[in-house]
């Protein structure tokens, strides 16, 4: 198995090392910085007899290296600097990703891509349209991010064992993301049950303003840890063929009566990219939420021609 990462950054180079030390698959690490990419490929593989992984790592700036994989993580793109929002990358990030979109479809058009680049669900659209890929191919990860910070928040707002908390969060990756609280449980008790309405916000707010805090907490770049968990998440289910439900921000094309935008939904993924896209079923409220993300999405590429 071979998996290429585009962009040697702190979330590209995190996600090489779990690739690596879980022996998932060979790593290309691409960056137009090329000796960032082969510095940090180099300083991987010396880990290897430590950690007793085969597998092989290679830093590169040629994307010549990236044929045949069979996942294309794109990680490329500026990170927020203190106060900005991940929409104000659109712009830059935008010219970043088609670029890189092109390269992909001309030498390794066989295969899925997961993107990670900000915006999120702008950027996977992007990336869609640009490659030309059919649509169970490309995989924006930002829903298993968002799902795993608000069962961290969960957890430690009620002292609880952060596996006994499920949770699910659509929609946008931005503060427009849309929690299912009927979906959302801890101990396989509803988190109605548990929280009042005053602490349902809290941890809330706090999930959809995590990325905001820790890129001000750092000073400089963005969060990595948990974003290249989410990655690695998602290129497992693919390597592993494990069809198991997570979210991800997927091309809808009639589903929740949603057309042409990219938004975070359950799916299943596999072998094949995502082999299901699973509607479930949303309050009013819910719904409303959701399209009004798809018609701002909309909006935003009403000016773009691909
Ligand atoms: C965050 C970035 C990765 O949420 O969007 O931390």
């Amino acid at each position: 198995m071979k998996v290429s990462i585009i962009g040697a950054g702190n979330v590209g180079s995190m996600l090489a090392a779990r690739i690596l030390e879980k022996d998932l698959a060979d790593v290309i690490l691409v960056d137009i910085i090329g000796n960032l990419a082969r510095a940090k490929a180099l300083d991987l593989k010396h880990s290897a007899s430590i950690l007793g992984f085969q597998s092989t790592c290679a830093g590169t700036d040629d994307y010549n290296l990236i044929d045949d994989s069979n996942v294309v993580v794109i990680t490329a793109g500026l990170a927020r600097k203190p106060g900005m929002s991940r929409e104000d990358l659109f712009q830059k990030n935008l010219s970043i990703v088609k670029e890189v979109s092109l390269k992909v479809k001309k030498i390794a058009p066989e295969t899925i891509v997961v993107v990670v680049t900000n915006p999120l669900d702008a950027m996977t659209y992007a990336v869609l349209k640009t490659t030309g890929f059919k649509r169970e191919k490309v995989i924006g990860m930002a829903g298993v991010l968002d799902c795993s910070r608000f069962s961290a928040n969960i957890a430690e707002k009620f002292n609880l064992p952060v596996r006994s908390i499920e949770c699910l969060i659509i929609g946008m990756h931005s503060d427009a993301m849309i929690p299912i609280l009927s979906h959302t449980r801890a101990s396989q008790t509803n988190i109605k049950q548990i929280a009042s309405p005053e602490q349902l916000k809290e941890v809330i707010d706090k999930t959809k303003g995590a990325g905001k805090e820790i890129v001000s907490l750092l000073g400089s770049g963005s969060a990595y840890f948990a974003p290249s968990a989410g990655a690695f998440f998602i290129v497992k289910s693919i390597l592993k063929n494990s069809k198991r439900t997570l979210v991800a921000s997927v091309y809808l094309e009639g589903e929740y009566d949603i057309n042409d935008v990219c938004l975070g939904v359950p799916v299943k993924i596999g072998a094949e990219g995502i082999s299901q896209i699973i509607e479930i079923r949303l309050s009013r409220e819910e719904k409303k939420a959701l399209k009004e993300s798809a018609s701002s999405l909309k909006q935003k590429f009403s000016k773009f021609s691909f």
